[in-house]
């Protein structure tokens, strides 16, 4: 017989359980092994990288997508959007800005675009490498062929976040239109690793149909993939979606998984979502107690932030990104953590 408190004394740091007993674990945990899983985690976290937490700034740089996802408010098939793309000076103002401010990371994310051609994106990475060779540049905007990963690391680009959403191929067809290919998405994330990318996978915990097999799967999945970096986010309804009528993922299966990880992957770079700081008022602080290490504060221009809604009632929709900067530097500040300008790179890993 399973029995959740023997299992949450195995965990230590880089132990996994088997896919049965991580089942057990994500049906029967109670309060007490949560808070103990998130004590823990937070341990191992500063035991590598203390009580520093990264900020990357996020440029959301074109709210066109040609995919259909079910659960996204930007998938193609929302007419309800009003559809944007940042011009190549803007996006350059934005990282002057963020630079100004501190931020030595920048992630590009964006639907998958094609009006940016890769020598297009390519032109950008390579200018700001220039600009700021003691920045990194994070890519995240979706499947291309490896050549073009190869093309934009060649170019400068040093890291690069693709979600493979579901480590379950039967709930990934449930969360996309058939054109969308689970063996292709991993496929992607394993050539951006052997590209030499810091490479960050990641899921949405909650997302309709989700089970908590899948989500034992996920731990196995993670383990043997080996990213840099996982985003883990609940999983929020669009009005606009197919999933409008889903439940959003909880407050505390999101932080449960992120203590999961953390202790399985225990170098790993976690942020501490958008996503789960929308579900709850102190979502983020919450992640950062459960073995997150990463903020992702917006720099995308106040104008067109309400346009880059993947899901309903984001936040820190208004604020100027120095103001969204303070705030979050005051947040992390109250849980006795704070926010470091370096570039944060995985441990042990140089790049350019
Ligand atoms: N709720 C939560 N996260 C979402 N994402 C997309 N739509 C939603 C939603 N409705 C996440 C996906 C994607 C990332 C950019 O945002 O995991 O990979």
């Amino acid at each position: 017989m399973l029995n959740t408190k023997l299992l949450v004394r195995r965990l230590q740091p880089g132990v996994l359980l088997s896919e049965e007993e991580y089942t057990f674990l994500i049906e029967n945990c109670t309060e007490e092994d949560r808070e103990y899983l998130a004590h823990k985690a937070r341990e191992v976290c500063e035991s590598y990288y203390g009580k520093d937490i990264y900020v990357r700034g996020l440029i959301e740089f074109t709210n066109y997508c040609r995919n259909n996802c079910y659960y996204c408010g930007i998938r193609c098939g929302n007419g309800n959007v009003s559809r944007y793309r940042l011009g190549r000076e803007e996006i350059l103002s934005c990282v002057e800005e963020g630079y100004g401010l501190g931020f030595r990371t920048f992630v590009l994310q964006g639907g998958e675009d094609l009006a940016y051609t890769p020598e297009e994106i390519g032109s950008l990475v390579s200018v700001i490498k220039k600009k700021h060779a003691d920045c990194a540049v994070t890519l995240s905007i979706g499947e291309w062929e490896r050549e073009v990963y190869q093309y934009w690391f060649d170019c400068g680009a040093n890291r690069y976040l693709l979600r493979h959403e579901t480590a379950d191929k039967n709930h990934y067809e449930k969360l996309h239109p058939k054109e969308l290919s689970w063996e292709r998405r991993v496929e992607c994330l394993y050539h951006l690793k052997e590209i030499g990318y810091q490479t960050g996978a990641g899921f949405m915990t909650g997302s309709p149909y989700q089970t908590a097999k899948n989500l034992a799967k996920e731990l196995l999945f993670l383990k043997e993939l080996n990213p840099h970096m996982v985003g883990i986010g609940p999983f929020i309804a669009q009005k606009d979606s197919p999933f409008s009528d889903y439940p959003n993922g909880t407050l505390q299966m999101c932080l449960l998984m992120l203590s999961l990880v953390r202790l399985a992957l225990p170098k790993v770079l976690l942020p501490s979502t958008t996503a789960l700081g929308t579900i709850h008022p102190n979502g983020r602080e919450l992640g950062i107690l459960a073995g997150a290490n990463v903020v992702m504060p917006n720099l995308s221009p106040v104008g067109v932030r309400e346009k880059y809604q993947l899901y309903d009632n984001k936040i820190c929709m208004g604020e100027e990104s120095a103001q969204c900067r303070d705030w979050l530097s005051a947040r992390v500040e109250s849980v006795g953590c704070h926010i470091v300008t370096a570039r944060g790179d995985y441990i042990g890993m140089v790049q350019k």
